[in-house]
């Protein structure tokens, strides 16, 4: 049995909405955006989950959730079994360096006047883990295992010298330097060149087996998944609607939205067709829910009760979890 590095139970963000001056003076009661709404998964040690959902169903909020960087309006994290609330100080500080990000918009994420080097070797600074000699040779072993060679030659550069491919390697690099066990990459090659995607993508898996690394892999894009997922959870609206092995869900989805997601995941067979309809409208805002299921008004097989009753994750397969009326409660669909 493999350990379970991360735990995520009931999960909750819900963000208070700005009121403007007239609503301060007319709504009394306060309005919530819910942004993760009771989210539940585990990681086990050395998998890649793929989280995917469209734009503003809650990725990025759960990946801050789990690494302490927003507090929690309820639910739990737990690290190697152990729940991150009764961590001290001192605890605290070094699971930071055991779980790392890798943010979507390197530009972003990089300081201008930093140098390469400083970038890299800042979070050994911060926690002070190693001297500047031993820092700086931590930074250019690292720097050549992401392919940012020759590395004392860039270790001087600037952001803004480097292509955008190269800059995601830094942000890749600064996030290894800590020696982490677990890592979260937000829509990591969103932002890249389609030339370069496919080279991120292979780095990060073969980082993941010379670090031994676990990964959170959030995406919009069902279909880099298939590259490096072994199991895959869909978020919508705050929720997970499916859960489970990448090739259960590729082969065998049960929720009508992963159902649309994967129509979209392209296939070079000119023959194929798309066969489900896509889900009608806009994915709606995180603040005022629909009723009963959430997708219900974009779901082309909701009935009278989905928009009543709000369903919850049933089991219907190993290790496959879905959360539809209509579906789930018939176990399997073969
Ligand atoms: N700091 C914040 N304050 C208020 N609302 C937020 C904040 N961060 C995110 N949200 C809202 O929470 C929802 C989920 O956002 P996010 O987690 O960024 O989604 P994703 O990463 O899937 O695009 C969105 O509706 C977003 O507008
Ligand atoms: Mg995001």
């Amino acid at each position: 049995m493999r350990e379970e590095l991360v735990t995520v139970r009931n999960l909750k963000k819900h963000f208070p909405l700005e009121k403007g001056f007239f609503d301060r003076l007319l709504v009394r009661e306060h309005r919530f955006v819910k942004a993760v709404d009771n989210v539940s998964f585990s990681i086990m040690k050395g998998e890649v989950l793929g989280l995917v959902g469209e734009s503003g169903s809650g990725k990025t909020t759960t990946g801050r959730l789990i690494l302490g960087l927003l507090p929690a309006t309820g639910g739990e994290v737990l690290y190697r079994g152990r729940s991150v609330i009764s961590y001290s100080k001192k605890d605290m500080e070094e699971l930071r360096e055991r779980m790392q990000i890798i943010f979507q918009d390197p530009y972003a994420s990089l300081s201008p006047r930093m140098s390469i080097g400083k970038a890299i070797g800042h979070p050994l600074a911060i926690h002070h883990l190693a001297d500047a000699k031993t820092s700086k040779e931590i930074c250019l072993s690292i720097m050549e295992k992401v392919g940012l060679s020759p590395a004392p030659f860039l270790y001087r550069k600037y952001p803004h010298q480097l292509s955008g491919g190269q800059r995601q390697r830094v942000v890749i690099a600064r996030a290894l330097v800590t020696n982490p066990d677990f890592v979260i990459a937000d829509e990591p090659i969103a932002m890249a060149d389609v030339s370069v995607r496919a080279m991120i993508l292979e780095l990060m898996m073969k980082l993941k087996r010379e670090f031994d690394l676990t990964y959170l892999f959030i995406t919009h894009d069902l279909a880099t998944c298939k590259y490096i997922c072994d199991r895959i959870a869909i978020m919508y609206l705050g929720k997970i609607v499916e859960i489970g092995p990448l090739k259960e869900v590729f082969s065998r989805p049960v929720h009508p939205y992963t159902e649309t997601l994967l129509d979209a995941v392209p296939v070079p067979d000119p023959r194929f067709r798309r066969t489900h309809p896509m889900p009608k409208g806009e994915i709606p805002s995180a603040f005022n829910p629909p009723p009963g299921c959430n997708f219900h008004p974009r779901c082309y097989i909701a009935e009278t009760r989905c928009r009543n009753l709000e369903p919850g994750l049933e089991k219907v397969g190993e290790d496959h979890y879905v959360s539809c009326m209509v579906r789930g409660s018939w176990g399997s669909r073969d």
